[in-house]
């Protein structure tokens, strides 16, 4: 049994090949094959004579997504894709489609979305897959070796983290109310003052009710925590986690952009510093530049690409107002209408990607802030403990997965960045 993708250990070897039909051409007498074993693509070549005849006639019941076993001798071959080719001398089908739904020609996002469990078979869908999976490890990679400790958090939780307005709502057996999380970070709190330096890595909920291309339903966050932290210290973590996971991807997944034809100059120029501007600069600009907002509210998707386009790199917007930023955030001791927060927007449109802050530390403080946002208090008891029994000053921020895979490959909307999408109108398949 050989994978595609090693063939080249096997050069003049009889191998066996298990996979999938990808192609299939008949030219004279000779019939090519592409399959496709999840490893990669290696075209088979069918010669009457070097195989059993039984075999050679099989070829002509084969269809698209046909499962099948090879036996065949391996050739370097330059201009075959992959690079390799098999000389078939055993060609044995496992099960074979009839009408696989999705032709190699334009099929709506709506059916393709439908059939996503088949769709996921294209070399495109491949590739992101193969994206996705390089960003998870470059971000544990990069949190382990700044000796930051996997603490996973509950996705069954009591109340709200990022306010009551987008709570997925479950029955919890005879106990009442359960919410799906919406973030680890008050759990990852308590965790940090255990450990120090924590981060959890998990599926986050939000019912969002908005449809656009930056939300989905459920999504996934890595989140860091780290006792004594302050805002420009989580700015430095933030900026280091992305350069990382952007050099990683460029350094291992350089094939897969190609396939996504992704230009990869804007990636390239993603390392640090970032630049940093604080909220009222980028207000300022705004409104220099012909979008009239007014000081106190979120930027929204158009305020962040306008403020983006200023920058060849991710930027770092801080200091929110605090009355449109979440209730654990601290105020800015210069000027306490601040959060002492940021947000990191990507380029080229992309918009934010991760959210950050640096949290309130003293009791009270946060007593009046639960009262403000309209936060029961008392299924945030153990929290409010974390301020009773050695507050300290610490810091997190969440980097949502799918805007940074989207970024990366270049993707018009998130529900490609992730294998089965939860969308406002969508949870099939
Ligand atoms: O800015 P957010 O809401 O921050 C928090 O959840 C903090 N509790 C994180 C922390 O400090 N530990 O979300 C963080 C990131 C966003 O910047 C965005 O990338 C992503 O999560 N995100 C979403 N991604 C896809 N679909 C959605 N509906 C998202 N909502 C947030
Ligand atoms: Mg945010």
């Amino acid at each position: 049994m050989a994978d595609i993708a090693r063939l080249a250990d096997h050069v003049g070897q009889a191998v066996t090949v298990r996979g999938w039909v990808h192609h299939l051409r008949s030219s004279g007498k000779i019939r090519f094959l592409v399959v496709r074993d999840g490893t990669g693509l290696v075209q088979g070549v069918l010669v009457k004579g070097q195989l059993p005849d039984g075999d050679f006639q099989e070829f002509d019941r084969l269809t698209l997504e046909s499962s099948l076993i090879l036996e065949g001798l391996v050739r370097a071959e330059p201009r075959a894709p992959g690079g390799f080719e098999l000389t078939v001398t055993r060609l044995e089908p496992l099960q074979i489609p009839q009408d696989y739904p999705i032709a190699p020609k334009e099929h709506g996002v709506g059916f393709l979305m439908d059939h996503r469990h088949l769709w996921l078979r294209s070399p495109r869908q491949q590739a992101i897959l193969r994206v996705r999976d390089e960003v998870f490890r470059a971000c544990r990679d990069f949190f382990h070796g700044q000796g930051f400790v996997l603490v996973d958090t509950p996705i069954l939780t009591p109340t709200a983290c990022e306010g009551t307005t987008s709570l997925f709502e479950t029955d919890y057996l005879d106990r009442g109310k359960a919410y799906l999380s919406q973030s680890g970070q008050l759990y990852l709190e308590a965790a940090a003052m255990a450990l120090g330096r924590v981060y959890c890595f998990g599926p986050t909920f939000r019912a969002e009710k908005s449809k656009t291309r930056r939300h989905l339903t459920e999504f996934w966050m890595v989140e860091a925590e780290a006792a004594f932290f302050t805002l420009e210290d989580i700015m430095g973590l933030a900026e280091g986690l992305v350069s990382y996971v952007v050099q990683e991807v460029l350094a291992h997944r350089g094939q897969e952009l190609k396939i996504l034809e992704r230009d990869i100059s804007p990636l390239e120029a993603a390392v640090p510093p970032f630049p940093r501007i604080s909220y009222g600069e980028a207000l300022a600009r705004l409104n220099e530049g012909g979008q009239e907002m007014a000081w106190g509210e979120d930027f929204g998707g158009d305020e962040e690409t306008l403020i983006s386009q200023a920058f060849d790199r991710p930027v770092m917007v801080h200091r929110y107002p605090r009355q449109c930023k979440a209730f654990y955030m601290e105020a800015d001791a210069a000027n306490p209408e601040l959060a002492l927060c940021v947000d990191m927007l990507a380029p080229e449109g992309y918009g934010e990607i991760i959210g950050g802050s640096q949290r309130v530390a003293d009791l009270e403080v946060l007593l009046t802030r639960l009262a403000e946002h309209r936060l029961p208090r008392e299924p945030l008891e153990w929290y409010l403990d974390l301020r009773r029994y050695g507050s300290v000053p610490h810091s997190g921020f969440g980097l949502g997965i799918e805007r940074l895979v989207a970024w990366l490959c270049g993707l018009k909307h998130v529900r490609e960045a992730i294998p089965f999408p939860r969308l406002l109108d969508r949870l099939y398949p």
